[in-house]
């Protein structure tokens, strides 16, 4: 097919994920596969994986959570978002973990005990600074009693999410952790049984290493990129994706040629204009245009004017570019290199963002060298 390729490669993942895990010591790893594996492909990403030993995953929402089940995932998943009525019961068909964050949750869980005798397994989200779900700090101890009286709900886990832990500044994640660990010491002076205690992330395991408990949720360092540039370089990461396009013409154009919508870029010399085939439908980012480039055999070439929804034009000057062979959008491999930060840096974004954009008409190509 012609077109956006992420050429996803799963021998760096596995070499991220052993990174991790002997950085971490061995606190087990919860892989964060949400967003269709941070935009690298969920099913083959958590296959990789599980074939590597990893038991516990997440994803966002239920549908993640069955499409990973119907692809041969045979470990514990957990689902960060809302519990609904909608899909309890078949959740706890499939075995499937979900989050208590709001106390009417319970009664859902009651209401489906009561219904059908089943119990999905769940965690309890403490809220202790994200202000998103969970539950607020003041109402944990009587959430935690009535879970305690309700053998009806299968609570396991209990975990909270840092707000700020890839920042340089921790006073706030260090309040946050604190807070959390106020709750354990309630739970663990009530005898509540949890199997899992669990906060750090991407940025916790570099910056907040004290937090690890009993599992980490990781994501961001597994897809071979560091949450943001305020996080020691610890890792020897690898860039999992490699999102490259093909050249579909090239044309020779005078100086003083006006190229794409708006006019917003004119060439100061004779050169070679190329024609990519990616857009900003297939996920590219279009801000990078003003000051972003791309790499053609191994050297950079400047992205001339305005990114379209399907195509992007690179002035590639003196050199006239083969149709047909690709260049490299972002990530590495052996058409050069272009870090996700990088270009992240530059136009106020975040590999996540740039990660998970990454669609459209973009085929994902699995290899594992
Ligand atoms: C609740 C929760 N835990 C863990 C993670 C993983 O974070 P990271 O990719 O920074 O490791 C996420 C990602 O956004 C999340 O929402």
């Amino acid at each position: 097919m012609i077109g956006p390729k992420a050429i996803i490669h799963l021998d760096r993942l596995i070499h991220n994920y052993h990174e991790i895990k002997k950085h971490v010591g061995g606190v087990p790893l919860m892989t964060v596969v949400k967003a269709n594996g941070y935009g690298h492909g969920a099913v083959p990403v958590a296959q990789a994986l599980q074939k590597e030993g990893v038991t516990f995953f997440a994803v966002f929402t239920f549908e993640e959570a069955k499409e990973l089940r119907d692809n041969g995932i045979i470990g514990d998943i957990l689902i960060f978002s809302r519990m609904n009525h909608e899909f309890v019961e078949a959740a706890a068909d499939l075995n499937i973990t979900l989050i208590i964050s709001h106390k009417e949750d319970i009664e859902i869980l009651l209401d489906l005990f009561q219904r059908t005798h089943k119990r999905p397994k769940v965690h309890l989200k403490i809220d202790t600074g994200m202000s998103r779900l969970g539950i607020p700090l003041e109402d944990a101890q009587n959430i935690l009693n009535k879970l305690m009286y309700s053998p009806e709900v299968d609570c396991e886990g209990i975990y909270s999410h840092f707000a700020t832990a890839d920042e340089g500044d921790q006073s706030y994640a260090k309040q946050q952790f604190e807070q959390f660990v106020e709750v354990l010491k309630i739970a663990d002076k009530m005898e509540f049984p949890i199997k899992y205690r669990h906060f750090s992330n991407s940025g916790a395991i570099l910056n907040l290493p004290e937090t690890k408990l009993d599992l980490i949720r990781v994501g961001m360092l597994l897809y071979g990129a560091y949450p943001s540039d305020e996080v020691p370089r610890l890792l020897d990461l690898k860039p999992v994706m490699e999102f490259v396009a093909p050249i579909v013409t090239v044309r020779k154009v005078t100086k003083g040629t006006f190229i794409s919508y708006g006019g917003k870029y004119k060439t100061d010399k004779e050169t070679n204009i190329g024609v990519i085939q990616c857009g900003f439908a297939d996920g590219f980012p279009r801000p990078w245009y003003v000051d972003g480039h791309v790499i053609y055999r191994g050297k950079k070439f400047k992205i001339a004017g305005r990114v379209c929804m399907d195509q992007l034009l690179v002035d590639f000057g003196d050199k006239i570019p083969e149709v047909g062979e690709n260049v490299l959008l972002m990530g590495d491999g052996e058409y050069g290199s272009l870090l996700a930060e990088e270009i992240g840096k530059n136009i106020g974004s975040t590999p996540y963002v740039l990660f998970t954009a990454i669609g459209g008409r973009t085929e994902r190509v699995f290899v594992n060298e």
